[in-house]
C-alpha cells in the first residue's frame, strides 16, 4: 500500500518535472525561434511576427505613455518602452554637455558640424539609457519675437530642411530615434495650446512644410511630434490632412506621429486622423481606446496600423538587437565638451568691426575692461523642456580672464554694472577710460527667451542700451557682444560702437569662444539665420493670420516691402575678405530638365585663414504668381588660406525652381529666366548669372 502510494507520488512529481522542463525549454525554444527576435529577419516580418502575438490590451499599452518620458515596457514578450528625453541642444535629463542652441547650430551653416554633434547627442541619449530623442525643432522664426526662436533652425526653410537633415541623421546614426517637431506651423508660443493657425496651401508649402518633409524623406526620421496648436480649426494632433494625407500618404513617412506633452484632445479622431502615440500619459488612448475598440469605434486593424510604426521604430533603432544600457562615462566626454567648444566658435557672427578693431591684439593690451548684464553669467540655452543641466558653463568673463591668463588685467564690478541704467558710478567711469579695450556683454536670458511666452518686443532688458551708450561715450574702443537666443534691436547705440558679435545662446563653452573670437584665435564664420530688423516697426503683426501666397517671412518680407534691415538674412563678416569671380552654369543658360550646376571662384584676399559660407539664392524673374524677390536654394562653406582661391560647385535641381501650384497640387517650374544670384549674404549679392527653363517638346 505505502509502496503504491509512494510510486504514485513519485510519478506525479516526475510528471510535474517534465511539465515545468517542457514549459521552461519549450517558451525558450519558441521565443529562441520567434521570427522577430532573429535580426537577420526582414524587419516587416519581424513588425508582423511580433504584432501577431500581441493581445489588444498589450497593443493599446504600446501607445501612450505611463509617466513622462516613458511608455511601458511589455515583459512578457522583451518589447522595451520608449525611453524619451528632450534633445534639441543636449539631453536634458540629468546633466549633460550642453551644445549651443540650435540657432547657434543654425548659424554656422555646417551640415557636418550639425550632423557631428547631434551625433554626440545621441550618444549621450544611449549613455543616459534613453533612446528617443525629442527634437530636432524645425519649426520656422517667422517673427522674431517667438519664445522659441532659439530652439529653432531660423527664418528661412532650406537651411531648416538642410540642418534639419544633418541632425536626424546625427542622432539617428546613434540607433536613437530623432523626433522632429511640432507638426505644424507651431510658430508663436502665446496661446500656442488653442492658436487656431490659419495658412493658405502655398505657404504651408513652401514655407512651413519642407523642412519636415526633408527631414522625412531624406533623413528618414522615425518620429514626428504633433503641435499644439491647431491648423485650419483642427488641432494637429486629429488633424487628417496633415498627419494621414500629407505626413504618411504623400510624404511615405514610415515612422510614428507622438503627440506634443498634452497635445491630444479626443481618442477616435485623433487614432484615426494618423495619430499614433499620446504623450505624456495614455488619457485618450488607453482605456478609452480600448472601449471605442470594443464599441466598434475604432477597427482593429487601425490599432495594428499604430502599432506597427511604433514596432518598426524599435526595430529600426536596433532596441530589440542591442541593449540600451547606460553608460555614465560616455557623458560630457573630452571630445564632445570639445566639440561643443567648435560649435559655439563657429556659430559667433561678426556683425561690425569698423577699423578692423577685432581681433584684439593681446601684445598690445595692459587691461580690459568688461561689462554688462551677460558677462558675468553663461547663458547657455532660452528657456523651458530645451534647457540643458550642464557639468560646467563658461562666462564670457570667465573665459576672457583665461585667455588673458597674467598677460593683462581684466577689470570687472558686477555691482557697479547693475547700477547701469542710473548713470555709471566714477570708479568705473575710471576703470572704463582707462582701459585699452572694452567689452559690454549684453542680451537675454532664458527668463526672457523661453518656451510658453513671446517677447512683446525685441528691445534689449532695461537699463542695457544706456549702458551700451555711456560706456562707449567713455570709451570709444568699445566692443559689444550680444547673447541672445533670436535678434535684438541696436539701432540706439550701433552707429557709434565700431564692433559687434552676435553670439546666439552658445552652450557651456560660450565663454570660451567669445574669448577666442575676440583675440583671433577663431576667426568668425557664422553668418545670421534670422533677420535683424532695425526697428520695431518693421515687424508686421504677429498674429495666427499667416502671409499672403508668395511672401513669406524674414527676408522674403523684408526684400517684398523694401525694408532695410539692420542686419540682413545670411550675414556675417570675417577678419578677413573674400571675392567671388567665374560665376558659370551648366548647361548653358537653357535647359529643359533644369539640372543645373553652378560653379563660383571665392578668392581669400586677406591675410588670414578664414572660412566663407557661399549663398545661392534664386529669382523667378517672370511668374505666373506672385514669387518672393530671391530664395535660398544652396550655400556651401569653404575654407581658404589668406590668398587661396577654390572653386565651390552648387548643384541644383527642378524643386531650386518650384513654387507650389495649388491648382496642379504639386510643385511646378514654369518656362522662363531665372536669376542666379551668389554672395556673402541676403543683402550682399556678389556675382550674377541667369538659366532659362525651356518649354518640354
Ligand atoms: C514641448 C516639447 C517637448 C515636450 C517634452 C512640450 O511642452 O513643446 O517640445 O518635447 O514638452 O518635454
Amino acid at each position: 500500500m505505502i509502496k503504491r502510494e509512494f510510486l504514485l507520488t513519485y510519478l506525479f512529481s516526475l510528471l510535474l518535472s517534465l511539465l515545468c522542463l517542457t514549459a521552461v525549454f519549450g517558451k525558450r525554444n519558441s521565443t529562441e525561434k520567434a521570427i522577430y527576435r532573429d535580426s537577420s529577419a526582414p524587419i516587416e516580418r519581424r513588425v508582423e511576427d511580433l504584432l501577431g502575438r500581441l493581445t489588444l490590451q498589450e497593443k493599446i499599452l504600446q501607445l501612450g505613455g505611463n509617466n513622462n518620458w516613458n511608455t511601458p515596457d511589455n515583459r512578457r514578450l522583451g518589447i522595451a518602452g520608449f525611453k524619451m528625453a528632450d534633445g534639441p541642444a543636449g539631453v536634458t535629463i540629468g546633466r549633460a554637455t550642453c551644445f549651443p542652441s540650435p540657432i547657434a547650430l543654425a548659424a554656422t551653416w555646417d551640415r557636418d558640424l550639425n550632423y557631428r554633434t547631434a551625433a554626440a547627442l545621441g550618444a549621450e541619449l544611449r549613455a543616459k539609457g534613453r533612446y528617443v530623442a525629442l527634437g530636432p525643432t524645425v519649426n520656422i522664426v517667422r517673427d522674431p519675437r517667438g519664445g522659441r526662436s532659439f530652439e529653432s533652425f531660423g527664418e528661412d526653410p532650406y537651411l531648416s530642411s538642410q540642418l534639419g537633415v544633418a541632425y536626424v541623421k546625427g542622432v539617428q546614426s546613434k540607433n536613437v530615434i530623432a523626433t522632429v517637431k511640432h507638426f505644424a506651423c507651431n510658430n508663436q508660443e502665446d496661446g500656442r495650446k488653442t492658436n487656431n493657425v490659419l495658412v493658405n496651401e502655398r505657404t504651408l508649402r513652401e514655407i512651413y512644410l519642407p523642412a519636415f518633409k526633408a527631414c522625412v524623406q531624406q533623413g528618414k526620421c522615425l518620429s514626428v511630434m504633433t503641435a499644439y496648436n491647431k491648423v485650419g480649426h483642427q488641432y494637429c494632433s486629429e488633424n487628417w490632412y496633415l498627419l494621414n494625407t500629407i505626413l504618411k500618404d504623400e510624404w511615405g513617412f514610415e515612422g510614428y506621429v507622438v503627440s506634443d506633452w498634452g497635445a491630444c484632445h479626443s481618442t477616435v479622431n485623433s487614432i484615426l486622423a494618423g495619430l499614433d502615440v499620446e504623450k505624456p500619459k495614455a488619457r485618450y488612448f488607453g482605456r478609452p481606446l480600448r472601449e471605442a475598440v470594443s464599441r466598434g469605434k475604432v477597427q482593429e486593424k487601425i490599432i495594428d496600423r499604430a502599432v506597427k510604426r511604433v514596432l518598426r521604430a524599435k526595430f529600426l533603432a536596433g532596441v530589440f538587437d542591442k541593449r540600451v544600457k547606460p553608460t555614465p562615462k560616455l557623458v560630457n566626454t573630452i571630445e564632445h565638451q570639445g566639440l561643443a567648444l567648435e560649435a559655439a566658435r563657429k556659430s559667433i557672427v561678426l556683425l561690425k568691426n569698423e577699423g578692423a578693431l577685432l581681433p584684439l591684439d593681446r601684445k598690445k593690451i595692459s587691461s580690459i575692461y568688461v561689462g554688462g548684464s551677460n558677462a558675468n553669467v553663461a547663458v547657455i540655452g532660452g528657456g523651458g523642456s530645451s534647457l540643458v543641466t550642464p557639468y560646467y558653463s563658461v562666462s564670457a568673463l570667465e573665459g576672457i580672464r583665461s585667455a588673458a591668463g597674467g598677460d593683462f588685467q581684466v577689470l570687472f564690478s558686477q555691482a557697479r554694472q547693475r547700477r547701469a541704467s542710473r548713470g555709471l558710478s566714477s570708479q568705473v567711469r575710471q576703470a572704463v577710460s582707462r582701459a585699452d579695450a572694452v567689452i559690454v556683454v549684453v542680451g537675454t536670458n532664458s527668463e526672457i527667451e523661453t518656451e510658453g511666452r513671446d517677447r512683446a518686443d525685441l528691445y534689449l532688458p532695461r537699463g542695457q542700451d544706456e549702458f551700451v551708450e555711456e560706456i562707449v561715450s567713455i570709451n570709444p574702443n568699445t566692443i559689444v557682444v550680444v547673447v541672445s537666443g533670436s535678434a535684438v534691436l541696436m539701432n540706439d547705440w550701433i552707429d557709434k560702437v565700431p564692433a559687434v558679435i552676435q553670439c546666439f545662446f552658445g552652450g557651456q563653452e560660450m565663454g570660451n569662444a567669445i574669448a577666442d573670437v575676440l583675440f583671433g584665435v577663431q576667426n568668425p564664420c557664422g553668418k545670421l539665420p534670422i533677420t535683424f530688423p532695425r526697428w520695431m516697426k518693421q515687424l508686421p503683426p504677429f498674429t495666427n493670420l499667416y502671409e499672403p501666397p508668395g511672401e513669406g517671412p524674414g527676408y522674403r518680407f523684408y526684400d517684398k516691402y523694401r525694408q532695410v534691415p539692420l542686419f540682413a538674412f545670411g550675414h556675417g563678416l570675417s577678419y578677413t575678405t573674400f571675392d567671388y569671380k567665374n560665376l558659370k552654369i551648366a548647361p548653358g543658360n537653357s535647359t529643359v530638365e533644369m539640372d543645373v550646376t553652378v560653379t563660383v571662384d571665392i578668392h581669400n584676399s586677406g591675410k588670414v585663414a578664414g572660412s566663407e559660407v557661399v549663398q545661392l539664392y534664386i529669382s523667378d524673374v517672370r511668374a505666373s504668381v506672385e514669387r518672393p524677390e530671391k530664395e535660398l536654394k544652396g550655400f556651401e562653406r569653404v575654407t581658404l588660406e589668406g590668398g587661396e582661391t577654390k572653386t565651390v560647385t552648387f548643384t541644383l535641381d527642378e524643386s531650386a525652381f518650384a513654387f507650389y501650384d495649388i491648382k496642379a497640387k504639386m510643385f511646378v517650374v514654369e518656362p522662363g529666366v531665372f536669376d542666379i544670384l551668389v554672395g556673402s549674404s541676403s543683402s550682399d549679392i556678389r556675382i550674377k548669372g541667369i538659366v532659362s527653363k525651356e518649354r518640354g517638346k
